[in-house]
């Protein structure tokens, strides 16, 4: 069985990851690269292991997370798509078997916010990790003064939790944000779409979506 070991442990995987990261910091966007992918594997495997899912499926969720933005290599544009197809064809050169191949390239074709949908366990718990993941050090821009709005909203959260409540069902994610950078309506100008999609994802596996911003529940 494939896992997020050997996937790592993939040179030409490797390559596609860098670049697309390279790319990403040419368009001015923030960091897309081991981190962020390392982080999103962790959370969605998290999530899905807390809710008591098999450990199959959250192998699957740790995988589709390390290789949701691959697509990045390819264009920002619809990398969602574009990253489920290279993901095709990178795991089944690795012999993942199709029902896996469909839940993993099913997930990152749909983790972005434009289009994407919970269309199984796997593909809520990545767009819950992968929405969950704003924080200061995602900002690659050196000079505040030139800051765009992503800029800003990543650079003002000082901590940013997810907590699964298998018992109360909730997912709550917790934001410490410095209101200084970026008022908290700011945040919800580019994050409300996201949030949205998080709370879909969460009721798809039967949780309630709670966000906390300086201590006030907002959702
Ligand atoms: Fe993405
Ligand atoms: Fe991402």
């Amino acid at each position: 069985m494939v896992t997020l070991e050997d996937v790592k442990r993939n040179s030409f995987i490797d390559s596609f990851i860098r670049k697309g990261n390279e790319y990403l910091g040419v368009l001015g966007f923030t960091e897309h690269g081991y981190r962020h992918l390392n982080l999103v594997a962790s959370t969605a495997r998290q999530i899905l292991t807390q809710l008591g899912y098999s450990q199959r499926e959250a192998e699957l969720a740790a995988i589709a997370g390390y290789l949701h933005d691959i697509g990045n290599a390819i264009s920002r544009n619809d990398h969602g798509i574009s990253g489920a197809l290279l993901a095709f064809y990178f795991l089944s050169g690795m012999g993942m078997p199709a029902e896996e191949l469909v839940t993993v390239i099913s997930a990152i074709a749909n983790h972005e916010e434009q289009y994407g949908q919970p269309v199984n366990s796997v593909a809520a718990a990545l767009i819950v990790a992968d929405k969950s993941d704003v924080h200061r050090s995602r900002v690659r821009n050196p000079d505040f003064a030139t800051f765009d709005i992503h800029d800003r909203v990543n650079y003002a959260v000082e901590h940013a939790f997810l907590t699964v409540n298998s018992g109360k069902r909730t997912i709550t994610m917790e934001l410490v944000i410095d209101i200084n950078i970026c008022p908290v309506m700011e945040y919800f100008e580019i994050f409300l779409t996201r949030m949205a999609l998080c709370r879909r994802a969460a009721n798809f596996l039967n949780c309630d979506f709670e966000l906390i911003i300086n201590g006030s529940r907002l959702l």
